[in-house]
């Protein structure tokens, strides 16, 4: 597997496979990979001929007192990760690579809707960030599909409404989230828990699991009155709180604009997050109710 971190590098390479025909398909990362990332690769060699893939800390994401200082850097393992699952290309560019002006004087793509509120009320400009370097490497890598992993669902939202309403011609493949035995959603930042930090933190699956066994049961009770929701996500945040953990928010909502669920909506998405330790976990659980 080859590893470039010059944009004129990877262009060569793309336009060398697209001259011969070749479809492509792309996950970005932020490194530290672990299983969830291999899966979002194993997904992409379904979709496309060769798959690229990227390892960039964008600090257009990170928050003033967020961890991008801390945040894990392990490229050589990643580098083996990557070439054990056939990856074709490996994109590392630096901030001056996509950032050359710098943060401040920086074009940004701003997702309107589904990137307020949930993680973007917790972390404000976060989705702006992300939206903003992914744009950047869709143009760099210009692929026909890129994999995202479902554990960050609004992350997620928030890419597919971009490309809709920027007409760019990718194919966003959702992929489901990796766990580990305990229920525990698979993520670098799971390196920052200890392990009696790790023994609660699947309180927050958990919960999320509890909190769907309530709604499929008051959906089968037939109940109009909204403000029942409110009262399970009260509850909710009350059983992570007695695990130890501190909840961040657990919110009840529509599958796909993200808006606060009405008990008419049937494709809905429980979204969670968490704070246990050093770490701020989060999670999401999508269900029909019938
Ligand atoms: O999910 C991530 O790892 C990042 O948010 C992404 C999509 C690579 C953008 O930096």
């Amino acid at each position: 597997m080859n590893t470039v971190s010059d944009i004129n590098a990877l262009r060569a390479q793309i336009n060398q496979w697209r001259q011969q025909g070749q479809t492509i398909a792309f996950v970005p990362t932020m490194g530290n990979l672990h299983a969830g990332h291999i899966a979002l690769v194993t997904e992409a060699h379904k979709h496309a001929d060769k798959v690229v893939a990227s390892i960039f800390v964008n600090p257009m994401q990170f928050g003033a007192n967020e961890d991008i200082d801390n945040y894990p850097r392990t490229l050589a393992d990643d580098q083996a990760k990557l070439a054990a699952e056939n990856t074709d290309l490996l994109f590392t560019p630096t901030p001056e690579i996509i950032y050359p002006k710098g943060l401040e004087n920086q074009t940004y793509v701003e997702v309107p809707d589904v990137s307020q509120g949930y993680c973007g009320e917790s972390r404000p400009g976060h989705f702006r960030g992300v939206s903003t370097v992914v744009c950047k490497l869709f143009n760099l890598v210009q692929p026909d599909v890129a994999c995202f992993g479902l554990k960050d669902y609004q992350q997620v939202q928030v890419i597919q409404t971009m490309v809709d309403d920027l007409s760019m011609p990718v194919k966003i493949v959702p992929v489901a989230t990796k766990r580990e035995a305990s229920g525990l959603a698979m993520s670098s930042r799971n390196n920052y828990l200890t392990p009696e930090q790790k023994a609660i933190a699947p309180a927050l699956n958990q919960t999320l699991n509890w909190l769907a066994a309530q709604l499929t049961e008051q959906a089968h009770q037939n109940l109009d009155d909204n403000t029942d929701y409110q009262q399970l996500v009260e509850q909710a945040k009350a059983r992570i709180n007695d695990s130890g953990m501190q909840a961040d928010y657990i919110d009840i909502c529509h599958a796909r604009t993200l808006a606060p669920a009405i008990n008419t909506d049937k494709e809905l998405v429980i979204l969670g997050a968490a704070f246990c330790g050093k770490a701020r976990l989060i999670d999401n659980l999508q269900l029909t109710l019938d």
